[in-house]
């Protein structure tokens, strides 16, 4: 039995993810963004050893769920699947003035990574549009016109990866890789997407738990199980270094080294 926390676990890919952890007879620990979402998360996986509360929106709630977590632990794996793209909406930012869809899917991923006792396996959800992520550090926030959301996703699925990559490269005890879950119906993938829930949750919960010699060799981004080549990018050692010094300044948290 693995104990694991999912993040974003009230819904989609992460919801599912956690059922089949749960009914695996895995310890799951849940993570919703408010007590009322964390009661809807609750009813939909019973079996769940607890959950734990706090909007990766928010810097100081993405801090304070680290030590919730831990204390919620210890984690064999951790799941880092909340994750949030623009929906041909405006550029919005947090309330710590950041760009919503970097702060939720690399900022906080990078925080929660860097606060909380180090499990043993790290899963870090990404996507296929990965691929279509560009580097530019002199652009983090995408505050240069014209906004352009899909972009802004491309290229935080594609920090993902560079964050899992950092990751495996320099803890070597810690088995960390990116996930493509495939597009899914889910509220983000909708309905028209091509494949159901199990088929996206089915790698981050064999990441996360199976003894399987390829589910524990570090540094990979998969899909279906298989090795994918990523964005070269995300195999640069000085994107990834830019990376985590990027999210260090903006976050106030060093990466422990
Ligand atoms: N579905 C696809 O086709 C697809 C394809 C490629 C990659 N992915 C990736 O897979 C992951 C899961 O996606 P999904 O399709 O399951 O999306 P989803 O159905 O929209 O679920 C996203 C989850 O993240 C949570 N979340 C979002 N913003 C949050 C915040 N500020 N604080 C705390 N929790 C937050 C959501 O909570 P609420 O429900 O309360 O908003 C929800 O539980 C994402 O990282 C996504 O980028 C999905």
């Amino acid at each position: 039995m693995a104990s694991v926390l999912v993040t974003g676990s009230a819904d989609g890919i992460g919801r599912e993810t956690a059922a089949a952890l749960a009914a695996a007879d895995h310890r799951v620990v849940l993570h919703a963004r408010s007590e009322e979402r964390a009661a809807q998360a609750r009813a939909a996986v019973p079996d769940a050893a607890a959950v734990v509360v706090g909007d990766l929106a928010s810097l100081a709630e993405t801090k304070a769920l680290a030590g919730a977590a831990d204390s919620a632990g210890p984690f064999d794996a951790v799941i880092h699947n909340a994750g949030v793209w623009g929906r041909g909406r405006a550029r919005s930012t947090t309330v710590d003035g950041l760009e919503q869809i970097f702060q939720v899917n690399v900022l906080a991923p990078f925080i929660l990574t860097a606060l909380m006792a180090r499990p043993g396996r790290l899963v870090y959800l990404s996507s296929g549009l990965e691929a279509r992520g560009r580097v530019d550090f002199a652009d983090l926030q995408h505050e240069r016109p014209p906004w352009d959301d899909m972009q802004a996703y491309c290229d935080s699925k594609m920090f993902d990866v560079v964050l899992a990559f950092a990751v495996a490269r320099l803890w070597p005890g810690v088995t960390s890789n990116a996930v493509n879950p495939g597009w899914i119906k889910t509220r983000m993938g909708g309905s028209g997407a091509s494949d159901e829930l199990p088929a996206g949750a089915d790698t981050p919960a064999w990441l996360a738990t199976s003894d399987h010699p390829s589910a524990t060799v570090s540094g990979r981004y998969l899909y279906r199980r298989e090795e994918l080549r990523a964005n070269s990018s995300a195999y640069d050692v000085a994107v990834q270094e830019r990376l985590l010094e990027s999210c260090a300044s903006l976050s106030g948290v060093e990466l422990p080294r």
